[in-house]
Protein backbone atom coordinates (compact mmCIF):
# COMPACT_ATOMS: atom_id res chain seq x y z
CA UNK A 1 0.00 0.00 0.00
CA UNK A 2 1.36 3.85 -0.66
CA UNK A 3 0.85 6.50 1.40
CA UNK A 4 -2.57 7.89 0.47
CA UNK A 5 -2.60 11.47 -1.42
CA UNK A 6 -4.44 14.01 1.22
CA UNK A 7 -7.57 15.51 -0.55
CA UNK A 8 -9.37 17.00 2.53
CA UNK A 9 -10.04 20.44 3.26
CA UNK A 10 -7.83 20.02 6.33
CA UNK A 11 -4.09 18.83 6.13
CA UNK A 12 -2.95 16.43 8.56
CA UNK A 13 -2.23 17.39 12.04
CA UNK A 14 1.11 16.27 13.44
CA UNK A 15 -0.21 13.80 15.99
CA UNK A 16 0.55 14.98 19.35
CA UNK A 17 1.83 12.49 21.19
CA UNK A 18 -0.17 11.73 24.46
CA UNK A 19 1.31 11.51 28.43
CA UNK A 20 5.03 12.21 26.74
CA UNK A 21 6.28 13.21 29.90
CA UNK A 22 5.10 10.62 31.93
CA UNK A 23 6.24 8.39 29.47
CA UNK A 24 9.70 9.20 29.97
CA UNK A 25 9.58 9.65 33.27
CA UNK A 26 7.56 6.13 33.85
CA UNK A 27 10.39 4.57 30.99
CA UNK A 28 13.27 5.56 32.60
CA UNK A 29 15.60 5.00 29.09
CA UNK A 30 19.31 4.35 29.76
CA UNK A 31 22.11 4.06 27.98
CA UNK A 32 23.06 0.98 25.71
CA UNK A 33 19.31 -0.37 26.08
CA UNK A 34 17.20 -1.59 23.12
CA UNK A 35 13.49 -0.27 23.45
CA UNK A 36 10.72 -1.19 21.14
CA UNK A 37 8.15 1.27 20.45
CA UNK A 38 5.47 -0.76 19.36
CA UNK A 39 3.51 1.85 18.05
CA UNK A 40 5.85 4.49 16.20
CA UNK A 41 2.73 6.76 14.39
CA UNK A 42 4.77 9.47 13.87
CA UNK A 43 7.50 9.24 16.12
CA UNK A 44 6.96 11.56 19.21
CA UNK A 45 7.89 8.75 21.60
CA UNK A 46 10.56 7.40 19.71
CA UNK A 47 12.22 10.69 19.42
CA UNK A 48 12.10 11.32 23.23
CA UNK A 49 13.44 8.14 24.34
CA UNK A 50 16.07 8.42 21.93
CA UNK A 51 16.99 12.13 23.15
CA UNK A 52 16.69 11.29 26.61
CA UNK A 53 19.54 8.15 26.48
CA UNK A 54 21.47 6.98 24.53
CA UNK A 55 20.01 3.93 23.45
CA UNK A 56 18.94 2.28 20.31
CA UNK A 57 14.97 2.03 19.91
CA UNK A 58 13.44 -0.49 17.66
CA UNK A 59 9.76 0.96 16.43
CA UNK A 60 7.51 -0.75 14.53
CA UNK A 61 3.59 0.36 12.38
CA UNK A 62 1.57 -1.38 10.50
CA UNK A 63 0.42 1.76 8.71
CA UNK A 64 3.05 2.49 6.25
CA UNK A 65 1.99 6.29 6.35
CA UNK A 66 4.48 5.91 9.30
CA UNK A 67 7.50 5.49 6.99
CA UNK A 68 8.60 9.20 5.82
CA UNK A 69 8.34 10.29 10.20
CA UNK A 70 10.51 6.93 10.55
CA UNK A 71 13.08 8.49 7.25
CA UNK A 72 13.37 11.51 9.54
CA UNK A 73 13.99 9.83 13.04
CA UNK A 74 16.73 7.81 11.25
CA UNK A 75 18.51 11.01 9.62
CA UNK A 76 18.10 13.03 13.15
CA UNK A 77 19.89 9.71 15.38
CA UNK A 78 22.27 7.86 12.89
CA UNK A 79 22.29 3.84 13.69
CA UNK A 80 20.16 3.99 16.58
CA UNK A 81 16.94 4.17 14.82
CA UNK A 82 15.12 1.26 12.65
CA UNK A 83 11.61 1.59 11.52
CA UNK A 84 9.96 -2.10 11.27
CA UNK A 85 6.88 -1.83 8.95
CA UNK A 86 4.95 -4.77 10.43
CA UNK A 87 2.32 -5.34 13.22
CA UNK A 88 3.46 -5.77 16.62
CA UNK A 89 2.06 -9.07 17.13
CA UNK A 90 4.95 -10.06 14.39
CA UNK A 91 7.67 -8.52 17.32
CA UNK A 92 8.42 -11.65 18.67
CA UNK A 93 9.08 -13.53 15.24
CA UNK A 94 11.29 -11.00 14.49
CA UNK A 95 12.79 -10.84 17.32
CA UNK A 96 13.56 -14.15 17.41
CA UNK A 97 14.30 -14.55 13.83
CA UNK A 98 17.14 -12.20 14.71
CA UNK A 99 18.36 -13.56 17.92
CA UNK A 100 17.45 -10.46 19.82
CA UNK A 101 17.73 -11.50 23.64
CA UNK A 102 18.23 -8.17 25.07
CA UNK A 103 15.21 -6.35 24.93
CA UNK A 104 14.85 -3.50 27.70
CA UNK A 105 11.36 -1.64 27.12
CA UNK A 106 8.36 -2.26 25.13
CA UNK A 107 6.04 1.03 24.65
CA UNK A 108 2.91 0.65 22.99
CA UNK A 109 0.70 3.97 22.36
CA UNK A 110 -2.56 2.22 20.90
CA UNK A 111 -4.89 2.95 18.39
CA UNK A 112 -5.12 5.24 15.68
CA UNK A 113 -3.01 8.65 14.71
CA UNK A 114 -4.31 12.25 14.19
CA UNK A 115 -2.87 12.22 10.52
CA UNK A 116 -4.59 8.71 10.18
CA UNK A 117 -7.92 10.08 11.38
CA UNK A 118 -8.06 13.40 9.62
CA UNK A 119 -6.90 11.86 6.08
CA UNK A 120 -10.66 11.33 4.47
CA UNK A 121 -9.43 8.99 2.28
CA UNK A 122 -8.37 6.36 4.89
CA UNK A 123 -12.05 5.80 6.09
CA UNK A 124 -11.34 6.54 10.29
CA UNK A 125 -13.29 9.77 9.99
CA UNK A 126 -16.47 10.49 10.62
CA UNK A 127 -16.05 14.01 10.29
CA UNK A 128 -15.06 14.00 6.58
CA UNK A 129 -16.64 11.85 4.13
CA UNK A 130 -14.59 9.27 2.32
CA UNK A 131 -14.25 5.48 1.89
CA UNK A 132 -15.62 3.46 4.36
CA UNK A 133 -12.15 1.57 4.67
CA UNK A 134 -10.65 1.97 8.52
CA UNK A 135 -7.92 -0.47 7.95
CA UNK A 136 -4.54 0.72 8.96
CA UNK A 137 -1.94 -1.99 7.23
CA UNK A 138 -3.92 -1.98 3.95
CA UNK A 139 -5.28 -5.92 4.12
CA UNK A 140 -8.20 -7.47 5.07
CA UNK A 141 -11.65 -6.20 5.36
CA UNK A 142 -12.59 -3.13 5.15
CA UNK A 143 -15.58 -1.10 7.56
CA UNK A 144 -17.59 -1.60 4.43
CA UNK A 145 -17.16 -5.22 3.75
CA UNK A 146 -18.63 -6.08 7.72
CA UNK A 147 -21.22 -3.52 7.46
CA UNK A 148 -22.59 -5.58 3.99
CA UNK A 149 -21.56 -8.85 5.20
CA UNK A 150 -22.72 -9.27 8.75
CA UNK A 151 -26.25 -10.13 10.24
CA UNK A 152 -28.37 -8.18 11.94
CA UNK A 153 -27.55 -9.56 15.46
CA UNK A 154 -23.88 -9.63 14.94
CA UNK A 155 -23.01 -5.78 13.81
CA UNK A 156 -25.54 -5.00 17.14
CA UNK A 157 -23.08 -7.13 18.89
CA UNK A 158 -19.88 -5.72 17.28
CA UNK A 159 -21.12 -2.18 17.53
CA UNK A 160 -22.31 -2.73 21.28
CA UNK A 161 -19.44 -5.03 23.05
CA UNK A 162 -16.40 -2.69 20.84
CA UNK A 163 -18.50 0.54 21.36
CA UNK A 164 -20.25 0.07 24.95
CA UNK A 165 -22.79 1.47 22.59
CA UNK A 166 -26.35 1.12 24.20
CA UNK A 167 -28.28 2.16 20.96
CA UNK A 168 -26.45 -1.10 18.86
CA UNK A 169 -29.56 -2.51 18.53
CA UNK A 170 -31.28 0.55 16.80
CA UNK A 171 -28.04 1.38 14.58
CA UNK A 172 -28.12 -2.50 13.63
CA UNK A 173 -31.21 -2.56 12.03
CA UNK A 174 -31.17 0.26 10.50
CA UNK A 175 -27.95 -0.46 8.78
CA UNK A 176 -29.62 -3.52 7.31
CA UNK A 177 -32.71 -1.86 6.72
CA UNK A 178 -30.73 0.78 4.68
CA UNK A 179 -28.25 -1.41 2.63
CA UNK A 180 -31.55 -3.50 1.34
CA UNK A 181 -31.69 -0.60 -0.96
CA UNK A 182 -28.23 1.06 -1.32
CA UNK A 183 -24.94 0.21 -0.67
CA UNK A 184 -23.16 1.72 2.50
CA UNK A 185 -19.84 2.41 1.40
CA UNK A 186 -18.98 6.17 2.50
CA UNK A 187 -17.98 7.53 5.83
CA UNK A 188 -20.66 10.12 5.38
CA UNK A 189 -23.19 7.64 5.18
CA UNK A 190 -22.82 5.73 8.13
CA UNK A 191 -22.08 8.90 10.29
CA UNK A 192 -25.40 10.51 9.28
CA UNK A 193 -27.63 6.79 9.76
CA UNK A 194 -25.83 6.91 12.92
CA UNK A 195 -26.43 10.55 13.49
CA UNK A 196 -30.43 9.78 12.96
CA UNK A 197 -30.88 7.36 15.92
CA UNK A 198 -28.64 8.19 18.44
CA UNK A 199 -29.02 11.55 20.53
CA UNK A 200 -26.01 14.20 20.83
CA UNK A 201 -25.09 14.02 24.24
CA UNK A 202 -24.40 16.92 26.29
CA UNK A 203 -20.74 16.84 26.51
CA UNK A 204 -20.80 17.40 22.55
CA UNK A 205 -18.93 14.10 21.66
CA UNK A 206 -20.84 13.13 17.69
CA UNK A 207 -23.15 10.36 17.97
CA UNK A 208 -21.20 8.44 15.52
CA UNK A 209 -18.48 8.13 17.29
CA UNK A 210 -18.56 5.18 19.36
CA UNK A 211 -19.79 3.01 16.45
CA UNK A 212 -16.49 4.03 14.56
CA UNK A 213 -14.37 3.07 16.99
CA UNK A 214 -16.41 -0.14 17.57
CA UNK A 215 -15.72 -1.09 13.56
CA UNK A 216 -12.54 0.20 13.57
CA UNK A 217 -11.08 -2.09 16.48
CA UNK A 218 -12.59 -5.23 14.81
CA UNK A 219 -11.33 -4.34 11.01
CA UNK A 220 -8.19 -4.14 13.14
CA UNK A 221 -8.25 -6.91 15.16
CA UNK A 222 -6.96 -4.32 17.82
CA UNK A 223 -7.98 -6.44 20.88
CA UNK A 224 -6.53 -9.11 19.54
CA UNK A 225 -3.19 -7.95 18.83
CA UNK A 226 -3.34 -6.34 22.29
CA UNK A 227 -3.51 -10.06 23.28
CA UNK A 228 -0.53 -11.63 21.21
CA UNK A 229 1.69 -8.94 22.08
CA UNK A 230 1.23 -8.95 25.91
CA UNK A 231 1.92 -12.54 25.83
CA UNK A 232 4.77 -12.36 23.80
CA UNK A 233 6.46 -9.71 26.12
CA UNK A 234 6.45 -12.71 28.49
CA UNK A 235 9.14 -14.05 26.86
CA UNK A 236 10.88 -11.35 24.86
CA UNK A 237 11.38 -8.93 27.26
CA UNK A 238 14.71 -9.02 29.42
CA UNK A 239 14.36 -9.88 33.40
CA UNK A 240 14.01 -6.37 34.75
CA UNK A 241 12.61 -4.98 31.15
CA UNK A 242 9.36 -2.83 31.47
CA UNK A 243 6.59 -3.02 30.18
CA UNK A 244 4.52 0.51 29.41
CA UNK A 245 1.02 0.36 27.68
CA UNK A 246 -1.42 3.77 26.75
CA UNK A 247 -4.28 2.79 25.86
CA UNK A 248 -7.90 5.34 25.42
CA UNK A 249 -10.36 2.13 25.04
CA UNK A 250 -11.90 0.88 28.22
CA UNK A 251 -11.41 -2.58 27.01
CA UNK A 252 -8.06 -2.21 26.29
CA UNK A 253 -7.21 -1.32 29.34
CA UNK A 254 -9.26 -3.69 30.60
CA UNK A 255 -6.52 -6.17 29.12
CA UNK A 256 -4.14 -4.89 30.20
CA UNK A 257 -4.83 -5.10 34.13
CA UNK A 258 -6.40 -8.67 33.67
CA UNK A 259 -3.25 -9.23 31.54
CA UNK A 260 -1.12 -7.76 34.72
CA UNK A 261 -3.17 -9.63 37.34
CA UNK A 262 -2.86 -12.49 36.08
CA UNK A 263 0.85 -12.50 35.89
CA UNK A 264 1.39 -10.82 39.19
CA UNK A 265 3.60 -12.84 41.88
CA UNK A 266 -0.14 -13.56 43.35
CA UNK A 267 -2.42 -14.06 40.50
CA UNK A 268 -0.18 -16.22 38.40
CA UNK A 269 -3.08 -18.34 37.21
CA UNK A 270 -5.05 -18.80 33.62
CA UNK A 271 -7.52 -16.39 33.11
CA UNK A 272 -10.92 -18.07 31.69
CA UNK A 273 -11.10 -14.75 30.04
CA UNK A 274 -7.61 -14.30 28.74
CA UNK A 275 -6.67 -17.49 28.26
CA UNK A 276 -3.35 -17.02 26.68
CA UNK A 277 -0.49 -19.33 25.29
CA UNK A 278 2.12 -19.04 27.92
CA UNK A 279 6.07 -19.62 28.26
CA UNK A 280 6.15 -21.52 31.68
CA UNK A 281 8.50 -24.21 33.78
CA UNK A 282 7.90 -27.65 32.65
CA UNK A 283 5.27 -29.89 34.22
CA UNK A 284 3.58 -26.18 35.32
CA UNK A 285 1.64 -25.15 33.06
CA UNK A 286 -0.22 -22.60 35.32
CA UNK A 287 2.55 -21.40 36.61
CA UNK A 288 4.58 -18.82 34.65
CA UNK A 289 8.51 -18.75 34.88
CA UNK A 290 8.28 -14.90 34.35
CA UNK A 291 5.61 -12.20 35.97
CA UNK A 292 5.14 -8.71 35.70
CA UNK A 293 5.11 -6.36 38.83
CA UNK A 294 2.74 -3.44 38.14
CA UNK A 295 4.62 -0.02 39.23
CA UNK A 296 1.39 1.12 40.41
CA UNK A 297 -2.10 -0.32 41.02
CA UNK A 298 -4.50 2.46 39.39
CA UNK A 299 -3.48 3.39 35.95
CA UNK A 300 -1.66 7.03 35.60
CA UNK A 301 -4.06 9.84 34.01
CA UNK A 302 -2.78 13.09 32.08
CA UNK A 303 -3.22 15.67 33.82
CA UNK A 304 -6.03 18.40 33.43
CA UNK A 305 -3.42 20.86 31.69
CA UNK A 306 -2.94 18.30 29.09
CA UNK A 307 -6.86 17.23 28.78
CA UNK A 308 -7.73 20.67 28.33
CA UNK A 309 -4.99 21.44 25.08
CA UNK A 310 -5.55 17.86 23.60
CA UNK A 311 -8.80 16.15 24.06
CA UNK A 312 -7.88 13.45 22.80
CA UNK A 313 -5.78 12.51 26.26
CA UNK A 314 -9.24 12.55 27.69
CA UNK A 315 -9.36 8.95 27.98
CA UNK A 316 -6.05 7.88 28.06
CA UNK A 317 -4.71 5.13 30.59
CA UNK A 318 -0.97 4.51 30.95
CA UNK A 319 -0.12 1.05 32.74
CA UNK A 320 3.76 -0.04 33.64
CA UNK A 321 4.93 -3.35 34.74
CA UNK A 322 8.32 -4.63 35.39
CA UNK A 323 8.82 -8.15 34.34
CA UNK A 324 10.85 -10.71 36.90
CA UNK A 325 11.74 -14.24 37.34
CA UNK A 326 8.68 -15.46 39.40
CA UNK A 327 10.98 -16.33 41.93
CA UNK A 328 12.86 -12.95 42.44
CA UNK A 329 9.12 -11.06 42.01
CA UNK A 330 7.79 -13.23 44.92
CA UNK A 331 10.45 -12.35 47.08
CA UNK A 332 12.08 -9.10 46.29
CA UNK A 333 13.93 -8.42 49.01
CA UNK A 334 16.02 -11.12 49.22
CA UNK A 335 19.68 -10.72 48.41
CA UNK A 336 19.70 -13.41 45.55
CA UNK A 337 16.22 -11.86 44.24
CA UNK A 338 18.16 -8.21 43.92
CA UNK A 339 20.86 -9.37 42.18
CA UNK A 340 19.28 -11.80 39.87
CA UNK A 341 16.85 -9.00 38.54
CA UNK A 342 19.36 -6.42 39.38
CA UNK A 343 17.73 -2.69 38.26
CA UNK A 344 14.16 -4.67 37.98
CA UNK A 345 14.57 -4.98 41.41
CA UNK A 346 15.42 -1.03 42.24
CA UNK A 347 12.55 -0.39 39.84
CA UNK A 348 10.75 -2.14 41.96
CA UNK A 349 10.93 0.22 44.97
CA UNK A 350 8.55 2.44 43.04
CA UNK A 351 5.91 0.22 43.37
C1 LIG B 1 -1.55 6.60 18.72
S1 LIG B 1 -0.51 6.30 17.38
C2 LIG B 1 1.09 6.31 18.10
C3 LIG B 1 1.66 7.69 18.17
C4 LIG B 1 3.11 7.73 18.59
N1 LIG B 1 3.30 7.32 19.96
C5 LIG B 1 3.64 9.13 18.40
O1 LIG B 1 4.04 9.76 19.40
O2 LIG B 1 3.67 9.61 17.26
C6 LIG B 1 -0.72 4.59 17.13
C7 LIG B 1 0.07 4.03 15.96
O3 LIG B 1 0.13 2.62 16.13
C8 LIG B 1 -0.08 1.99 14.92
N2 LIG B 1 -0.66 0.69 15.24
C9 LIG B 1 -1.86 0.43 15.79
N3 LIG B 1 -2.02 -0.89 15.96
C10 LIG B 1 -0.88 -1.47 15.53
C11 LIG B 1 -0.43 -2.82 15.46
N4 LIG B 1 -1.19 -3.83 15.86
N5 LIG B 1 0.80 -3.05 14.98
C12 LIG B 1 1.61 -2.01 14.58
N6 LIG B 1 1.22 -0.72 14.60
C13 LIG B 1 0.00 -0.47 15.08
C14 LIG B 1 -1.01 2.88 14.14
O4 LIG B 1 -0.85 2.69 12.75
C15 LIG B 1 -0.54 4.27 14.60
O5 LIG B 1 0.41 4.77 13.72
Amino acid sequence: MTNPPVSVGEMPKLHQPVMLQEMLDQLEPRDGEIIIDGTFGQGGYSRAILARADCRVLAFDRDPYAAAAGRDVAAQFPGRFELIEKKFSQIDAYLTERAYDNIAALVLDLGVSSPQIDQAERGFSFRFDGPLDMRMGGEGQTAADLIAILSESDLADLIYHHGDERHARRIARAIVTRRQTAAITRTGQLADLVRSIVPRSKDGIDPATRTFQALRLVVNDEMGELERILAASLRFLQPGGRLLVVSFHSAEDGMVKLFLRQFSPSGSQVSRHMPMALPSPSGQPDRPAFVFRALSKKPILPCAEETKKNPRARSARMRVAVKFAAAAAAFPATAAAAAETGRAAALMGRA
